[in-house]
């Protein structure tokens, strides 16, 4: 009986595969299905966690690798439920996609619990079976361990992080240098084109004319200098705060365009700190680009607003529209570095951004950062 027992146990974590039974007319030789023998081969070998449940979550089947993620014997996994390596959360999550699976497989990212206490990031990649009435098993799955993943994830955010703050340093730099070795210079040089242009009489005839011409080229190139220079690095921004910033970046935006802004925004008693100010600033100047760029919208509506803990903007336009979703998939080096750009600094402040976009319908873009407890009670 107990040979019989440990006989069964070996079938169930998958240790044996062929039984050798003495009969009257001598020994029978049971083997698992050929076929199933390879998938239990490639399956054992596999990188991932490989897993079929029940429709109650009972594991039926989990191959060595699984049991190493959790830290916890084949025999001790197998039989027991899945449940007890999720969160609260994650079962929750994981319960409401099993009541309506998807037949194509759906993904989804979990913390599994290890035994010992720990916790690992995963990606469940979930199936539903065809029922067989035998098999009792309706799920399939794969447990991929992410912790390289999110290591790497967490590495290219801080990168991009340091590569932001270099290019912000740069930027101040470059403004500076305009502002000191061209603006200054072109203001003098208009001056004295104006007292030139003064001192010719009336009757210098095309010699006054040219010196007006030059007057006003000189002046709309100082002006596109000073824009180019606000645009880099806003000293309103840092004198003034994002209010007055946002107001000025609207005007100049609707002269500009041609599309009507309108501008939304909360009383602040307060400025915001520096870098929530400095983040939103920049990605309504790469949402602004987008709309002036894709969108052919005619009208802009920016909303700055303060509910609780943290500070929303909304930019929405009522342009063309796009897929949101299709734009995340297209392939890396396709696509432009705008929204990725905008979503990075928003994660990277503890906040998030989201996209609502259909054709014809127009874009919202909508970022909500966290604000520290200081500029809460402000
Ligand atoms: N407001 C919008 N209206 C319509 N389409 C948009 C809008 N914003 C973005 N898109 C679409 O999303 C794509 C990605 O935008 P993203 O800003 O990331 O890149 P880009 O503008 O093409 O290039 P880059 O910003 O690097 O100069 C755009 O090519 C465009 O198709
Ligand atoms: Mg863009």
């Amino acid at each position: 009986m107990t040979e019989a027992e440990e006989t069964l146990r070996a079938v169930r974590i998958g240790g044996v595969d062929t039984l050798v039974i003495a009969g009257k007319q001598g020994p029978k030789v049971f083997t698992l299905q050929g076929a199933e023998h390879a998938y239990r081969v490639l399956i054992e070998s596999m990188n991932e966690g490989a897993l079929t449940l029940t429709a109650d979550e009972t594991i039926l089947y989990a191959n060595q690798c699984f049991a190493r993620m959790v830290k916890c014997p084949l025999e001790q996994v197998i039989g027991s439920s899945f449940r007890r390596f999720l969160s609260a959360t994650d079962r929750a999550t994981l319960r409401s996609l099993l009541k309506r699976p998807d037949k194509s497989g759906s993904k989804i990212q979990i913390l599994l619990n290890v035994d010992g206490g720990s916790q690992m990031p995963a990606q469940i990649s979930i199936r539903p079976l065809a029922r067989n009435g035998i098999n009792r098993a309706t799920i399939s799955m794969v447990v991929t361990d992410m912790t390289e993943a999110r290591y790497n994830e967490e590495m290219l955010r801080t990168l991009t992080h340091r590569v932001v703050q270099a290019q912000e340093v740069e930027r101040g730099r470059v403004a500076l240098e305009l502002h000191d070795t061209i603006t200054q210079p072109l203001c003098a040089i208009l001056l004295r084109c104006q007292a030139l242009e003064d001192k010719l009489s009336a009757n210098a005839g095309p010699a006054k004319g040219e010196a007006m011409k030059l007057c006003e080229m000189l002046g709309q190139t100082a002006k596109e200098v000073e824009r180019i220079s606000r645009d880099l690095r806003p000293s309103v921004l840092e004198h003034l705060g994002l209010i007055e910033v946002l107001r000025g970046t609207g005007t100049e935006f609707a002269k500009r365009t041609g599309i009507f802004l309108k501008l939304a925004c909360v009383e602040l008693t307060t400025r915001l700190p520096e870098d929530i100010e400095l983040a939103l600033y920049r990605i309504l100047q790469e949402a602004l680009k987008n709309v002036q760029k894709h969108a052919h919208a005619r009208h802009v509506t920016v909303q700055l607003t303060k509910p609780g803990d943290i500070v929303q903007l909304v930019i929405k336009d009522d342009g063309i529209g796009f897929n949101p979703d299709h734009h995340s998939t297209r392939r890396k080096g396709k696509d432009g570095l705008g929204l990725l750009g905008m979503r990075e600094r928003a994660i990277y402040m503890g906040g998030a951004l989201k996209i609502k976009s259909a054709r014809r319908t127009g874009t919202e873009i909508e970022i909500r950062l966290p604000l520290p407890p200081d500029a809460i009670r402000r």
